[in-house]
């Protein structure tokens, strides 16, 4: 595996091929490090659940780089689907609709529905689109971490996390740290209405202004699989414990103005939300990384905004 920082476009279309041979390329996206394969290219999808130890069962996201690719992988877009997509792409919001033909078993874990995102980082964005100009279609990556662990939001932690488990012809495209920190909001769309099956940076309030559709939350009943919807996930290696006063060897995640009790290892003092996020992941993995066995996380006060944060910090407290 060969480890690019800032890849030149010529570096790039290097990694374009890549993936248009089947091997995996692990590229930066504004969310968090994704595991790329070619989506059409049932070994290479293959290799990415086994590099990731993922149950097959559970679906990938395939990633484009314009509007243009988006009815190639989706039988029927709704309106408001496109409305939102022109909306919001390239950005952290991932549609769920009925698959196409092109949306195999082996990308949608075996359920006629397929996931699709345009990302905004423009490593990706170029990746994307040089593959397409060799005729990709269509590029899954699902988070660049080992199943379970918290997602990857700079290249050194995909590194730490799949780096070994990688082979000699895969790439790593660095292109530094992740501006979002937490992945994209799901949307689960049918013609009668929308579920949220994911929190993520894009808010309910900023799909409602701009369609009138009926919004449903997470827990309306779902049978569709998403990981992020397994109740522990997330999850460092240290015990996650939640807005409880810290002792004395124990890691601390709180915003600025929580002070650091003596003995207590601060890992991250976000300014505000946005940081929070930022820096939610990589505390907790440096947390792991100093074999810390408790990690205090003060939770940020609930609203539309640090929804998606508190979502993730719940997950990875769960026992
Ligand atoms: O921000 C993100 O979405 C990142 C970046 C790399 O794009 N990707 C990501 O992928 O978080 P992953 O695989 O770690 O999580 C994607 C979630 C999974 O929980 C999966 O179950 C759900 O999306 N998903 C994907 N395709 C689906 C489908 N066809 N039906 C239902 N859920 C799907
Ligand atoms: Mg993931």
């Amino acid at each position: 595996m060969q480890v690019i920082s800032n890849p030149t476009q010529d570096e790039i279309v290097i990694a374009a091929n890549a993936l248009k041979k089947g091997h995996l390329v692990s590229f930066p996206t504004e969310t968090v490090y994704g595991l790329g394969a070619d989506a059409t290219n049932e070994n290479a999808v293959k290799q990415i659940y086994e590099v990731k130890k993922r149950p097959t069962n559970h679906p990938l996201i395939v990633h484009i780089s314009s509007l243009r690719q988006f009815p190639i992988w989706a039988a029927s877009i709704p309106d408001y689907v496109n409305e939102l997509a022109k909306n919001f792409w390239p950005g952290p919001i991932t549609f769920i609709l009925k698959r196409s033909h092109l949306a195999k078993d082996f990308i949608t874990g075996n359920q006629e529905l397929v996931g699709v995102r345009i990302p905004k980082h423009p490593v990706a964005l170029q990746l994307l689109g040089e593959f397409e100009k060799l005729g990709g279609y269509g590029v899954v990556a699902p988070s660049a971490n080992m199943f379970g662990s918290v997602s990857p939001t700079c290249a050194p932690d995909v590194l730490d996390d799949i780096g070994e488990r990688l082979k000699k012809e895969d790439f790593i495209l660095d292109g530094g740290d992740c501006e979002i920190g937490i992945e994209s909001t799901i949307l689960l769309c049918t013609e009668e209405n929308i579920k949220i099956l994911r929190y993520g940076n894009i808010t309910r309030s900023q799909i409602e202004n701009l369609v009138n559709i009926e919004i449903l939350d997470q827990n309306a009943d779902s049978n569709v699989r998403v990981s992020g919807n397994l109740v522990k996930h997330y999850s460092p290696h240290a015990k996650i414990v939640l807005d409880q006063k810290p002792t004395h060897g124990d890691g601390l995640i709180a915003l600025f103005q929580i002070p650091t009790p003596e003995g207590v290892i601060r890992l991250a003092a976000p300014k505000d939300i946005k940081e929070f996020g930022q820096t939610l992941y990589r505390a907790m993995r440096l947390g792991d990384k100093k074999k810390l066995s408790r990690i205090m996380i003060i939770s940020p006060q609930i609203n539309e905004i640090s929804q998606p944060v508190i979502d993730r910090i719940k997950k990875a407290a769960a026992e």
